[in-house]
């Protein structure tokens, strides 16, 4: 039996919270990417997410919450935070911040891995947002893709992914808007720091917070596992700021750069970022010895694709989060 992917409705989302409350793991659309999900609160569920996905070690989720306030019953919000959380929630930001000494709502610590700190983020996406105000309370969610494989941004990548005994039911949403997964930021001794590049950038939170983030360097030691070299990666080899195909590889035009598909023929980066994901899966099926990827413009959300396909091209397989 496949997993069933259940079209919008009421009962649909009243079945995923019904799902998610009896301890099972339920795939929800978000603008950025799909999320496996679980009760933030039942220990047993999220473990369930670490099993299921495949991940090799305990990495940190991000817990998805409706908004501020409920953000504010589980973690410290510092000014620049909720600053950042008032301008660009609900939406593609994740922030990662203090727990709360005592909070109001229960986050069970395989969620945070046992850090002291914990990512939140208000998602966009009308049907999730939904299912989390439905529940009340906050909903770990990963990626929902198996460690190691690429971020899934239609429905049926979820359901083709797993089994229906590790998945209930994913809800439709359509294609994700944004189709690259959510910018991280931490706040580590008075420095705001962009953990994960994503489709809010550093000029957008200058723009709020009144300085410039700084961007994770590979000097800093790593603290979301997704900063891993190897991540987000096709089944075969990946070659980038290709211009012209080699015999047997699959190409990936953007603009003039023509190829077996284009992220945009229009040379838009917006475009681009959502149609990624799923032009590297139909690079991946289409069985050539590798994935050529025309060059991306390295501005806006440029920079976040490039941080994807660069983990996709290296070759060195690590300890991975996906
Ligand atoms: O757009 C997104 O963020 C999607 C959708 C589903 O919301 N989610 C997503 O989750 O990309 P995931 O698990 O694939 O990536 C979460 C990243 C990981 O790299 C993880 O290590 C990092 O967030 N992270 C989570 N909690 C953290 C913490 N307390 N400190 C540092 N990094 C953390
Ligand atoms: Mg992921």
């Amino acid at each position: 039996m496949p997993i069933p992917i259940l079209p919008r409705s009421p009962q649909s989302i009243l079945a995923a919270v019904r799902a998610l409350q009896a301890g099972d793991l339920v795939g929800l659309p978000t603008e950025t990417v799909y999320g496996l999900a679980a009760d933030a609160a039942n220990g047993k569920a999220v473990a369930r997410i670490f099993s299921v996905k495949g991940r090799p070690s305990f990495n940190p989720l991000i817990c998805h919450v409706t908004g501020l306030a409920m953000a504010d019953r589980i973690v410290d919000l510092p000014a620049e935070a909720k600053a950042l959380a008032e301008a660009y929630w609900p939406g593609p930001l994740t922030l990662v911040l203090p727990q709360k000494e005592d909070p109001s709502l229960a986050v069970h610590d395989l969620v945070s891995a046992g850090l002291p700190t914990l990512a939140v983020r208000a998602p966009a996406h009308a049907v999730t947002r939904q299912v989390l105000h439905e529940m009340g309370c906050p909903v770990a969610a990963p990626s929902a893709n198996p460690s190691t494989a690429l971020s899934p941004t239609r429905a049926r990548d979820v359901a083709e992914a797993f089994t229906e005994d590790d998945v209930a039911l994913v809800l439709e949403g359509g294609a994700a808007a944004i189709g690259i997964e959510s910018t991280i930021i931490g706040f580590v001794a008075g420095e705001v720091i962009i953990l994960r590049p994503g489709s809010i950038n550093s000029d957008d939170i200058a723009e709020v917070i009144g300085r410039a983030p700084r961007v994770r360097s590979n000097d800093d030691a790593i603290t979301a596992p997704g900063q891993l070299a190897r991540h987000y990666a096709p089944t075969c080899p990946v070659r980038l700021e290709a211009t012209i195909p080699e015999e047997n590889e699959f190409m990936i035009g953007f603009g003039a750069y023509e190829g077996h598909l284009n992220l945009s023929p229009r040379g838009d980066l917006v475009q681009a970022a959502s149609r990624l994901f799923a032009a590297l899966r139909e690079g991946e099926a289409s069985n050539k010895a590798a994935i050529a990827v025309a060059p991306i413009p390295a501005r806006g959300i440029g920079i976040a694709i490039n941080d994807r396909l660069t983990r996709a091209a290296t070759i060195t397989p690590q300890e991975n989060d996906a």
